[in-house]
């Protein structure tokens, strides 16, 4: 045990040596993952509820994306955009079948905020327009375009000078976004559920107005699912489910789930965007690498193989359930395995309790929001185990 102890130390002091301080640490040094179980260097296993930053939406290294890697890597690692690929053809076409009908085509980049960057782009190529309209709370990256069009907290101000063109507008109050839509405005972009700002989503009726908005006044409506998306809410997209009015965007953003921790972003776009976007208007050398490309196949096969998305809506059931007997947690937030629990006690120190009793769980910006987003293979027996933990460390310190 003390030779363990001193192997965090040893990786701690060597990481903090050489890597900027911009995060903050669990003190654990990942080794090893199997479905919801990450497992620590010092041999500590722990039930990892936060997903390993809403990635692993597969579990950690499934065994069908992990071979289908192994043989890719084998064959050739990367080539860019400048030739066909066999894995890309697939990757695109397996992503557009799964999409709602309406968006048939892909584009490949590397992450949520570039796909977004991408999204924002493409509406104001399709529209001739430059405004886009966020919503308080929203997180959607942290490069220029991206950052300047998230209104959380302290993130736009880091973000200095921001990129112009970027309107406010109230989540869940569509005279808010009525105020401001007219026609300078390219794009209406949204978390359908807003994850970091502690799981806040809307009503149907507030999708179907913007829906509606966005058709009245030709604004592109781009839905960020870079955390809703990849089966997360129990379907593949937000879009098109009941809780969402059954509205489907005209762009969907993607990353974080989508290769299963191999970086992978993209945007789904509809023919009539597709129809303005020329050659070299966008672009990035690793968008579509064969990696990439295998990782999103293997993601959505063994989605499909393994029926998680059916899992993701039993279990939430169940969770929901077990979750209502808890006494620290006053209501529960959110949609599939997209879950914040209001407690009654700071999100923080029930999150640091749980790690002592080896439960990894996300906090939010919302002190009192605990965020839930485990893998989607997540079952009852592991819930249980969460459920009895819960209850302990939701009480208050003596
Ligand atoms: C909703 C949403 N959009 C965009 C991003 C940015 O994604 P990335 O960190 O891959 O750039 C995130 C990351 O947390 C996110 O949660």
């Amino acid at each position: 045990m003390k030779q363990e102890a001193a192997q965090l130390e040893e990786v701690k002091a060597l990481e903090d040596r050489y890597q900027l301080a911009t995060y903050k640490k669990m003190p654990i040094v990942a080794e090893r993952g199997a479905g919801v179980w990450l497992f620590a260097a010092d041999g500590q296993k722990y039930l990892d509820l936060y997903g390993g930053h809403a990635v692993a939406g597969t579990g950690h290294s499934h065994p069908h994306v992990v071979a289908t890697l192994r043989e890719q890597a084998d064959k050739l690692l990367f080539y860019s955009n400048l030739v066909y690929s066999e894995a890309r053809a697939r990757a695109a076409g397996k992503l557009v079948s799964i999409a709602p009908a309406s968006l048939t085509k892909a584009f490949f980049c590397n992450s949520g905020t570039e796909a977004n960057e991408n999204g924002m782009r493409m509406a104001r190529l399709a529209t001739g327009r430059e405004n886009v309209i966020t919503f308080s709370s929203g997180f959607h990256g942290r490069t220029a375009d991206a950052i300047s069009a998230t209104f959380l907290g302290k993130y736009r101000e880091l973000g200095k000078p921001n990129v112009p063109g970027h309107l406010k507008a109230e989540f869940g109050d569509i005279e808010s976004v009525r105020d401001l839509a007219d026609e300078s405005v390219a794009a209406i972009m949204l978390e359908p559920v807003q994850s970091m700002a502690g799981v806040n989503i809307a009503g149907p009726d507030f999708y179907r107005a913007l829906r509606q908005l966005c058709d009245e006044r030709g604004i592109v409506l781009i839905y960020d699912e870079v955390q809703t998306g990849v089966g997360r809410t129990g379907n593949w997209f937000f879009a098109g489910s009941e809780a969402g009015g059954e509205v489907i965007p005209d762009v969907i953003t993607l990353a974080k789930a989508l290769g299963s921790g191999i970086p992978v972003g993209a945007c789904l776009v509809s023919d009539s965007i597709a129809g303005h976007i020329k050659e070299n208007d966008l672009g990035t050398t690793f968008g579509g690498g064969m990696m990439a490309m295998a990782a999103v196949i293997a993601t959505l096969e063994a989605i499909e193989q393994d029926g998680m998305l059916a899992n993701v809506r039993t279990v939430e059931a169940y969770l929901r359930d077990r979750l209502a007997t808890v006494s620290g947690v006053t209501s529960v937030k959110g949609l599939g395995f997209l879950l914040g629990l209001q407690c009654k006690q700071k999100a923080a120190a029930i999150h640091s309790a749980l790690l002592e009793r080896k439960i990894i769980t996300g906090t939010s910006s919302d002190p009192h929001v605990l965020r839930l987003l485990p893998p989607l293979c997540l079952r009852r027996e592991e819930v249980d185990l969460f459920i009895i933990e819960l209850e302990d460390a939701c009480q208050p310190p003596n």
